[in-house]
């Protein structure tokens, strides 16, 4: 039997001064991640508002543990914060090793229904990541050539 799918989702506060553009940054991100991830066997969505930083990671637990660790310690960003960790049934994300999303005022109304209409608040829960995420995921996948 395959071994359950550990999923965590955590934020953090991007730190502006070590980098150039916010765009720059998520761009370096995703393509180490991605290649990190495809070899560790490791999928998620990481969505970036400038600001915030809410990312999704899922895979075998230990892969995504150790991960995360690394990730943790990046200068690029500041207090990162779980906001859920847990198995799942299976994957949310497992078409891309690891997506990068810049929030854009194209997709307000999808972030409104998901009670964030503007700034990302404190009380974010992982669940409300989730389902933003795969939103939003589900928009990128349509418009993919
Ligand atoms: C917000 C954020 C998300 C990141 N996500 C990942 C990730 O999913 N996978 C990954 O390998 N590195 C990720 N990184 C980068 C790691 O912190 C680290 O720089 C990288 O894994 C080092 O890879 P290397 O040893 O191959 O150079 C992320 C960094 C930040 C700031």
């Amino acid at each position: 039997m395959p071994s359950p799918i550990f999923q965590i989702v955590y934020r953090s506060t991007f730190r502006a001064a070590r980098v150039g553009s916010p765009l720059q940054a998520l761009r370096d991100i995703v393509t180490v991640s991605s290649r990190n991830n495809a070899r560790d066997g490791i999928t998620g969505y990481l969505i970036f508002d400038g600001d915030t930083f809410l990312q999704i990671l899922e895979g075998e637990q230990a892969a995504v543990e150790t991960t995360y660790a690394r990730i943790a310690a990046d200068a690029r960003h500041r207090d990162p914060t779980l906001l859920h960790s847990g198995t799942a049934a299976q994957r949310s994300f497992g078409n891309w090793a690891m997506n990068g999303y810049l929030r854009s005022e194209a997709d307000a109304a999808i972030f409104a229904r998901h009670g964030v209409p503007g700034t990302i608040p404190p009380e974010l829960s992982g669940a409300t990541v989730m389902a933003l995420a795969q939103e939003l995921a589900a928009g990128q996948r349509r418009s993919a050539p």
